[in-house]
């Protein structure tokens, strides 16, 4: 049921670190976003940003060991937040691995991108992350093209 003042809508899903996950969380959010009339280019980035955060929980998290991982969306209005979660091996020094460039899978298709494309396409980024525990990404991005006037969307 519907709150009072409530606007605005909420999803959360949890899936294992597979390869396959990365497409249906990807799609997923582009329909979360739908209902605001996004631009492509609002959808493709978004898209691009999300898509990156839920490959590093698949690719990096659970090195050894398979695992789970959360992807919560939240729409205020115009205003949509994404945390990706996961309870992997963490990250050591959380300023270093956002550098361009920085990997440490030297693999071919890593390039050490993901972080810096997470910052270009969305407002707002805040990694939290602790060794042995795991790893959150929250992205912030108001997109649609309608006025910010509270409308119950
Ligand atoms: N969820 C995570 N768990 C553990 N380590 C992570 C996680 N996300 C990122 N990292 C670390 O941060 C580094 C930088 O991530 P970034 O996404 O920028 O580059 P990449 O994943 O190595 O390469 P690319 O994204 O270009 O394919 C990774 O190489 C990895 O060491
Ligand atoms: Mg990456």
């Amino acid at each position: 049921m519907r709150q009072a003042g409530e606007i605005g809508n909420s999803l959360k899903m949890v899936f294992r670190n597979h390869p396959e996950n990365e497409r249906i969380v990807r799609t997923t959010a582009a329909v979360f976003v739908s209902i605001l009339d996004p631009t492509l280019e609002e959808i493709s980035d978004f898209k691009t940003a999300v898509s990156e955060a839920v490959t590093n929980a698949i690719i990096h998290a659970y090195p050894e060991t398979g695992g789970d991982i959360e992807a919560y969306f939240k729409r205020e209005n115009r205003k949509i937040t994404v945390i990706i979660t996961d309870y992997g091996v963490g990250i050591k020094d959380v300023k270093k691995s956002m550098q361009p460039l920085y990997t440490t899978l030297h693999t071919q298709e890593r390039s050490g991108m993901g972080f810096t494309f997470m910052e270009a396409f969305s407002d707002e980024i805040t990694v939290k992350s602790e060794p042995g525990k795991g790893t959150s990404v929250k992205l912030i991005k108001t997109m649609g093209k309608g006025e910010e006037c509270g409308e119950d969307l």
